[in-house]
């Protein structure tokens, strides 16, 4: 039996929903349909994970919700409000949504505290704060020993720490994670789950988190849906999920194993 939510520290309990998504549709070209007449509630608090193959939208859902793309069809609403219109900028400054992209996220010729520096002089006005929350986040993350090493040389498992420091130099309540555990060694998968984890028990934050690795993801999550073929085709707890027949069938097939 799969061990999910291993690094579990509170237990989350499902109250109002922050984000809702009302049939959201969405296709780039004529004849491929990436995202069909999904809906989805999102709790505060919750980290969501945002499962399916290559290719199967998960970027694309994320992208609606932080407002890079507009959807063809259907609304989003950040706390009651209607925002599908809504810009990405006064989306991101009202509702405090922080974003971690699949690729890059930095500046690779600055040093790890000149990207922290570069990013909070634009969320932060007053400089003896912006100084302390650089040398918090340096210190949390474990970044000291690198604070003066150009971001290009950093190993990958420092390049995700840095940019997720990044991301919560402006206290987001909402941070979107596009694939942040791909193409990195066992340990700092592990690391990374557990900072992971930390974000949501010490700062509450609300979390949307996609991977194509099933097993990694649903070590975090509270919840999680898989997209296949433009559909949700399940959407639950991880227990739920690993039992769930839709999911077998669409996305986990019969090679999955659980630690
Ligand atoms: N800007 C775009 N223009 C055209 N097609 C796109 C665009 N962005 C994504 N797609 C297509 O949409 C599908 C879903 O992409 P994406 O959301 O990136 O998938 P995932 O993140 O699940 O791997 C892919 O077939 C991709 O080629
Ligand atoms: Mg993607």
């Amino acid at each position: 039996m799969a061990v999910v939510k291993k690094f579990r520290i509170k237990k989350f309990k499902e109250g109002k929903s922050l984000i809702s998504l009302k049939k959201i549709s969405m296709r780039f070209t004529k004849n491929h349909q990436i995202l069909d007449n999904i809906s989805l509630d999102i709790p505060k608090g919750q980290v969501l994970g945002l499962l399916g193959p290559n290719g199967a939208g998960k970027s694309t859902l994320m992208n609606i919700i932080s407002g890079l793309i507009k959807p063809n069809y259907g609304s989003l609403f950040i706390k009651g409000d209607n925002i599908t219109d809504l810009p990405i900028h006064e989306r991101a400054k009202k509702y405090k949504i922080s974003v971690i992209p699949q690729y890059g996220g930095l500046f690779s010729s600055l040093t790890c505290e000149e990207n922290l520096r570069a990013v909070s002089e634009i969320v932060i006005k007053n400089k003896q704060l912006r100084d302390f929350k650089i040398e918090k986040l340096i210190s949390k993350f474990e970044l000291d020993a690198n604070r003066k090493i150009e971001a290009k040389y950093l190993s990958g498992g420092l390049k995700r720490r840095l940019v997720i420091a990044m991301a919560l130099i402006g206290d987001p309540e909402i941070l979107l994670m596009d694939e942040p555990l791909a193409a990195l060694d066992p340990q700092t998968i592990e690391i990374l789950q557990n900072i992971i984890v930390t974000l949501q028990s010490e700062f509450n934050l609300t979390i949307i988190i996609t991977d194509h690795q099933a097993r990694d993801l649903l070590a975090v999550c509270d919840k999680a849906i898989i997209l296949s073929n433009a559909k949700i085709v399940a959407h639950g707890t991880p227990n739920e999920l690993i039992q769930n027949e839709n999911a077998n069938k669409y996305y986990f097939g019969n090679k999955f194993r659980y630690r």
